[in-house]
């Protein structure tokens, strides 16, 4: 086992190079040398990556307590080579330096979150890593609709889901209950429907101004995390309906709901003031996001005729590519032609879906959410008091133990664009309630995302998984002590 260090005479283990989650593609350790950060260690960077080579620094600094500063010359260098990938990574660790090169800012940024993960005591393990990840999206999902989150809470969340390599946090922004966003145009739609008692059972308010969700949008990105915004239609509208009457079918008020109930409200396939409603708040929303993705949900439309949910997505998908977005939606849409490019969000526990699997052998990307291994709303077993269990229960080990190219038939390594987490908040009330039945699954879900195949293994995660329980405790974030990990 590893050799033990004491700091202030508490004993810490040394690291071992693969002691990272998720783990690397590939790891060479050279377990008799071991770098060693002292006052004068210094970071050395290239222009175009200060910021990451800063990040890298105070890490460090928070975690040893030592100095350790940028500058010229130092023993710990981060480089660029384009060859590599973007968001590839090299790291070298030798008794005398630490070599990291990436293939952009954001391949060395993950690079530096494998450093700080590897970084015990001041002292780093031997040896090089090669490392890239399996799938270019790996998400996590916060449903703002059914209890708000503020900024600074969605901010707080962000910080402990990139060590993990998440590279989206894909925002639930509105649902039958409330609508989390500003549409200047629409002022009603959050004035209402962002007013008291909008969050499940009367909880609430909240929603993000633009300005507040600039700011969050520009917090993720300085950590490499794409913002994607969602607004769901032409279901999960009654929030929407409340403050703007015109938008339903007779055009008579309806009731505000704050209950869990689904599939009851959709948008009228008929009337233009459906499009032109649907059409400013795509432009908002894809004016507010610099990345690629608009998510424009259509799940779970029950109440919604067949014919009609056709005529209104044959509307409405061509529209977030006017404004230069990639349309996300879950995979009810798929039951539609769907223009090229559509990515389709599989979410349901059945292991199989005809429309999903048609728009994979049309060239179209899948990201695979299956709720029966990756919602992290479902309880971790009977006796978890929040969450719901309509997807079973899911364990660590469940949450880890599949995969993605798998899981339907039809969708194969190639259709897959990749893999995320959605966290529903129906029973969520709190940063500490949403990091409970995201930590310790997230993390597993950050390997089936990020790891080759053949490198992931159960009892090598979960022993991973218990050492980083620290982390946690120390950072102050109330994750679910499972009694699958042997915690420390
Ligand atoms: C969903 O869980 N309704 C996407």
């Amino acid at each position: 086992m590893a050799k033990q260090f004491r700091v202030l005479g508490v004993p810490l283990p040394t690291k071992q190079l693969g002691d990272v989650i998720p783990v690397p593609a590939v790891v060479r350790p050279v377990t008799t040398t071991t770098f060693t950060i002292v006052s004068s260690t210094r970071v050395s960077t290239v222009p175009e990556a200060e910021a990451v080579a800063g990040r890298l620094a105070a890490g460090l600094s928070t975690a040893t307590g030592l100095p350790v500063t940028t500058g010229d010359g130092g023993s710990i260098r981060l480089s660029l080579d384009p060859g590599l990938g973007a968001e590839a990574y090299r790291l070298e660790i030798t008794a005398g330096a630490v070599t990291l090169t990436g293939g952009s800012p954001q391949g060395l940024f993950w690079g530096v979150q494998t450093i700080l993960q590897l970084e015990c005591g001041g002292v780093l393990p031997g040896g090089v890593i090669e490392d890239r990840p399996r799938f270019p999206y790996r998400g996590a999902m916060l449903d703002l609709a059914r209890h708000f989150f503020t900024a600074d809470e969605i901010k707080a969340h962000i910080d402990q889901l990139v060590p993990f390599k998440i590279n989206h946090l894909h925002l639930h922004l509105t649902d039958d209950q409330g609508w989390r966003l500003e549409i200047p145009g629409r002022p009603r739609l959050t004035e209402i429907g962002g007013g008291p008692g909008t969050g499940v059972d009367g909880a609430g308010p909240g929603f993000l101004t633009t300005a507040a969700y600039a700011e969050v949008v520009a917090y993720a990105a300085d950590r490499f995390v794409g913002i994607v915004p969602e607004i769901d239609m032409p279901g999960h509208v009654n929030a929407a309906q409340v403050a703007y009457p015109e938008l339903t079918a007779d055009g008579q008020p309806v009731a505000p709901r704050t209950d869990t109930a689904v599939g009851y409200s959709s948008l009228p396939a008929g009337p233009e003031t459906t499009y032109a409603f649907v059409e400013d708040v795509i432009r908002t929303v894809a004016d507010l996001t610099p990345g690629p993705y608009l998510h424009i949900g259509g799940d779970e439309c029950h109440s919604t005729p067949a014919a009609d949910y056709r005529a209104f997505l044959e509307r409405v998908l061509p529209i977030p590519a006017k404004y230069g977005k990639t349309v996300i939606g879950w995979h009810e849409i798929a039951a539609v032609d769907l223009p090229d490019h559509v990515v389709v969000q599989y979410w349901r526990p059945e292991a199989d879906d005809a429309g999903t699997a048609r728009a994979a052998a049309e060239g179209r990307r899948v990201i695979m959410s299956p709720a029966d291994r990756v919602y992290l709303d479902m309880k971790y077993d009977a006796d978890t008091p929040l969450g719901l269990d309509w997807a079973g229960l899911i364990g660590v080990e469940r949450a880890y133990d599949w995969d993605p190219a798998d899981r339907l038939p039809g969708v194969d390594e190639e259709s897959l664009l990749g893999v995320e987490a959605p966290l529903w908040s129906e029973t969520l009330r709190s940063v500490d309630d949403v990091h409970r039945m995201t930590f310790p699954r997230l993390p597993a879900v950050a390997e089936v995302a990020w790891s080759p195949r053949a490198a992931r293994d159960w009892p090598s995660f979960r022993e991973r998984l218990a050492a980083y329980g620290p982390r946690w405790d120390a950072a102050g974030v109330d994750y679910y002590r499972s009694p699958e990990i042997d915690w420390r």
